[in-house]
């Protein structure tokens, strides 16, 4: 099995999750690391044996003899990497959300169709048991047609800082960085609907006004620029109508977790960002002339390590393997589709606002 060799752009808090998975796993290794912080990508070089350390990304990508690079900038710094590595002939895995904007994540699939090379999007769910049976039982007609769903990511009081809550790298907050989530496994599990307008309210109340209270992961509660709770109206041409709800930050213990209403059956699944009240998947039923549960066994929540391990392993094989980027890069798209919409709808007041999928071929 030939090793497939990377480069990271990138050397922050997920770079160095990456780096971990895959010296856990065989068939993929980490060949050069860049950072603009330079002392970043040393002390990442040091602590994972990686052999080359760069400041500037692009001549890691002139340089270095490597297959593909994982692009683990802040969101906002996703496109500019990903398109020059295109560009150079490497495949790309790019972290979750793929950018910060639509017209940002529609170059980048525009220039992995124009180049041919792999353009994935890290969405680590993907790989989970609960969100691959959950696909399987929609794709064997158990629910009939889905006619209205709602997902939601949610944390109590998990505003993540950093990075994560400047405008400047981050775009947008809780509704893009955990709400991709959301979308992306109710989108994945209908099987890609196209979204056709959304309406939506946020904001960032408790980020910026509440004390810091024990368990919150960011006791600075003035730095918050972008918003952290967010409720969206979605309706798809399909006919479909779903509420997307997501918060990072918020006197509740959860909004209510990720369900489908089928014309035959109810599907409610919980998997780590997209958990709701519990982990699991259950579906909803008339049989036997009664109402029935059937809940799926032996479906433990994967440890997050291994979801990256499965992740980039499936990134490593489509490229050994010359296959299709493992998560389609045109249905992720979908997911920047509604993030736009909520920009859009939440600046005009909650006005619904029409959507419209780029085209990128
Ligand atoms: N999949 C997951 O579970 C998960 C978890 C956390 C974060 N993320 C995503 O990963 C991305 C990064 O998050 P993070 O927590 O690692 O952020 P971070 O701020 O800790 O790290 C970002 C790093 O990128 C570097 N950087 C910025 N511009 C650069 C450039 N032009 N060239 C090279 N390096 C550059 C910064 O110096 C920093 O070291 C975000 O998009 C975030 O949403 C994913």
């Amino acid at each position: 099995m030939r090793t497939i060799r990377v480069g990271l752009i990138g050397s922050g808090g997920i770079a160095q999750t990456h780096c971990r998975a895959i010296s856990e796993v065989e068939g993929i290794e980490i060949a050069a690391v860049s950072d603009i912080v330079v002392e970043k990508a040393q002390k990442t070089a040091a602590q994972f044996g990686i052999p080359a350390v760069y400041s500037d990304y692009n001549k890691m990508l002139q340089e270095t003899d490597i297959d593909g690079v994982i692009v683990c900038t802040p969101t906002a710094l996703h496109a500019a990497p990903t398109i020059a590595a295109l560009k150079a002939g490497k495949h790309v895995l790019a972290e979750k959300p793929m950018e910060a904007t639509l017209d940002a994540a529609a170059e980048m699939v525009r220039t992995a169709h124009a180049t041919g090379k792999i353009l994935m999007v890290a969405l680590k769910l993907r790989f989970s048991p609960q969100v691959i049976t959950a696909r399987r039982v929609v794709t064997e007609g158990t629910l009939g047609d889905i006619y209205y769903a709602e997902c939601v990511a949610d944390r109590r009081r998990g505003n993540p800082g950093g990075s994560f809550v400047r405008k400047d790298t981050a775009g947008f907050g809780a509704a893009a960085d955990i709400g991709v989530y959301a979308l992306d496994t109710a989108l994945y599990i209908m099987g890609h609907p196209k979204p056709i307008s959304v309406s939506a309210i946020t904001s960032n109340y408790l980020s910026k006004n509440n004390p810091a209270v024990l368990g919150a992961w960011n006791p600075d509660v003035t730095n918050t620029e972008v918003e952290d709770f967010g409720v969206a109206w979605v309706r798809f041409e399909n006919g479909i109508r779903m509420v997307f709800k997501t918060s990072w930050c918020m006197h509740m213990d959860s909004l209510g977790g990720t369900f489908f209403l089928g014309t035959k059956a109810g599907l409610r699944i919980g998997v780590s960002e997209v958990k709701g009240p519990e982990e699991g998947l259950w579906v909803y039923r008339d049989e036997f002339g009664t109402l029935t549960n059937t809940s799926a066994l032996f479906m433990r929540p994967l440890q997050g390590i291994e979801l990256f391990k499965r992740e980039n392993l499936a990134f490593a094989d489509a490229i050994r393997e010359g296959k299709p980027s493992p998560i389609d890069p045109d249905g992720m798209l979908l997911t920047n589709v509604i993030i736009q919409g909520v920009i859009d709808s939440s600046a005009a007041g909650g006005k619904e606002v029409a959507v419209t999928v780029p085209d990128v071929h």
